[in-house]
């Protein structure tokens, strides 16, 4: 009853920051101007940084020579495979087209928000991610312009990690709008996988969260973005579930939720094995992102670490069966879930911290933690952005051991198909002693 209410009190703080949420990109009421307005050399399209200048003023240089949010993600419906999944789907436009595509795969506010140089084969431009840029395009150069008037004009905060989250999970997994169904996958389009962290570095970043950044827009922490992105993606999925419309299709709910293993391999690989919350012969919730909050609220907050894990685990005996309804755990766990994501917003991590969760990530591995190819996926990612916290802080003394440790780490997760957990246990277990020096 007591851990119950340290949850809920927390919820009722967290409502309202959850009502004056900024709308997302597409959702804003203002005018998109197009890339071609950011990209002169003056501005965002510089070949080389400008010593002086606040940013580097070449990002419209790195955007569009090697983003794949640049033209690429467009192009790519163009291509044989994505002609292949709009016929399969029967959509009625070629997918370049087609709302439920390029929703994703492109910038696509509506037609009456657009400006006269607005570009949809642009792809996922400038103002997919910064919004749109009517109301601040004149006032972000004015002398002594501070980023929260930026803001405050309708600059979409990406320096904020819930924020950011909100966004990139938008199209690397869906929302109430957008949204890669199970149908979508069956018709051809690949499995998504997403870690935010991972994922800001490897856009590639056209930022450096220098001095001069975390003056302008506070302290960028990479553990702290890896934590809430893990909470608000496990959110999304949830989401799923608690929505009439999403969370079912015909006789079955949505299965983009569940692990895709557990259906998708041969009869004859027959691999099952005991595991707390599952039992045979059932699909299971896909808790990767579950995984790791469940690292991250051990290490942080142990007080709640109970209530959190009894959350999760309610939800997998529901999902098989074994008591509870689903829909309920589902609602429980969700808010749960806000409470540790208004904490997470305050936390600072420094080196024990890391150590401690590395520790955690690769100790649950070595105990058999990750039997699901998701949860592996996700640890491994994990496991790579806190190795790279702690090398870029200095405290690693062995980089290059750790990194080719590492390497055999993520050859074992190379193909989802060919997982097998005692490979990823005896990659972890080399990973283990190295890091352990
Ligand atoms: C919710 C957002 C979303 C929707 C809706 C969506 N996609 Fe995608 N799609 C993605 C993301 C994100 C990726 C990249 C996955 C990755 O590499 O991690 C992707 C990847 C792809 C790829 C593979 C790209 C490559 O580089 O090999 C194709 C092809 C594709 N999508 C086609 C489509 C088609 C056709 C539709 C419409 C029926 C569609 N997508 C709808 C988000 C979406
Ligand atoms: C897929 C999303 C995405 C796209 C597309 C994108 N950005 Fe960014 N941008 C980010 C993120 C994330 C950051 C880092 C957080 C921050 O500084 O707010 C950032 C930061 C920036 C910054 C601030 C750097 C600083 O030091 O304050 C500038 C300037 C910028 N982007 C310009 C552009 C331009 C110009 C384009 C188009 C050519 C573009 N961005 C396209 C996501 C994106
Ligand atoms: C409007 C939709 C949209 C938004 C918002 C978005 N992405 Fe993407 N992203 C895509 C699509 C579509 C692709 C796939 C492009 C392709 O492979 O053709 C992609 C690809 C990527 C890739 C390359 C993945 C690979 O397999 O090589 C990275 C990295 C990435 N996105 C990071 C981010 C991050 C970080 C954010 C948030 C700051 C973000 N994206 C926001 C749609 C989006
Ligand atoms: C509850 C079981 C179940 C789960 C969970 C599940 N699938 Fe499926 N999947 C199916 C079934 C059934 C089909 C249809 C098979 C057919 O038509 O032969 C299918 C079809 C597919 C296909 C097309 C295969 C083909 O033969 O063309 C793809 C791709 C796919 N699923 C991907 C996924 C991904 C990715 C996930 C996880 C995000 C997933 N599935 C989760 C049961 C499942």
């Amino acid at each position: 009853m007591r851990q119950v209410l340290v949850l809920g009190l927390a919820v009722a703080a967290l409502s309202a920051r959850a009502a004056d949420a900024p709308p997302l990109p597409y959702e804003a009421k203002a005018k998109h101007l197009g890339v071609v307005n950011c990209a002169s050399s003056l501005c965002h399209g510089s070949i080389s940084e400008w010593k002086g200048s606040n940013v580097l003023q070449t990002e419209y240089v790195t955007w569009s020579r090697v983003d794949k949010h640049a033209l690429r993600a467009n192009q790519v419906l163009r291509n044989d495979r994505s002609r292949r999944i709009a016929a399969n789907l029967g959509l009625k436009q070629p997918a370049h087209e087609a709302k439920i595509c390029v929703d994703c795969h492109g910038h696509n506010p509506p037609p009456e928000l657009r400006g006269e140089r607005f570009k949809a084969a642009d792809g996922v431009s400038c103002e997919a991610c910064h919004g749109p840029a009517e109301n601040w395009i004149k006032s972000h150069v004015a002398p002594g312009a501070s980023h929260e008037e930026n803001v405050r004009n309708g600059l979409y905060p990406t320096d904020d990690p819930v924020a950011l989250a909100r966004l990139c999970l938008s199209c690397h997994f869906g929302n109430k709008d957008k949204f890669v169904t199970h149908r979508i996958m069956g018709a051809g389009h690949p499995r998504i996988s997403f870690e935010l962290d991972t994922f800001t570095q490897t856009q590639p970043p056209h930022f450096v969260a220098d001095d001069d950044w975390q003056k302008r827009k506070g302290r960028w922490d990479g553990v702290r973005v890896w934590a809430i992105g893990q909470a608000l993606a496990a959110q999304e999925s949830l989401d799923v579930v608690l929505d009439p419309k999403r969370g079912r299709d015909g006789l079955f709910p949505e299965l983009v939720v569940f692990d895709c293993h557990a259906c998708h391999h041969p009869m004859s690989d027959t691999r099952w094995k005991p595991r707390v919350g599952t039992r045979p012969g059932t699909i299971r919730f896909n808790d990767a992102n579950l995984l790791m909050l469940r690292q991250i609220v051990r290490r942080t907050y142990p007080a709640d670490a109970p209530v959190f894990n009894d959350l999760v685990l309610q939800l997998h005996k529901a999902v098989a069966g074994e008591g509870g309804d689903a829909i309920e755990a589902a609602r429980r766990l969700r808010k749960g879930l806000d409470s540790v994501v208004a904490k997470l917003r305050l936390r600072e991590f420094d080196d024990r911290d890391l150590r401690a969760i590395l520790a955690g990530l690769v100790d649950d591995g070595l105990a058999g933690g990750y039997g699901d190819y998701a949860g592996a996926e996700q640890a491994s990612m994990a496991i790579a952005s806190v190795l790279n916290f702690l090398a870029r802080r200095g405290s690693l003394p062995d980089v290059r051991a750790a990194n080719a440790a590492l390497d055999r780490v993520f050859e074992t997760v190379k193909d989802d198909e060919k997982y097998r957990l005692e490979r990823f246990q005896s990659a972890l277990g080399g990973l283990k002693t190295i890091v352990a020096r």
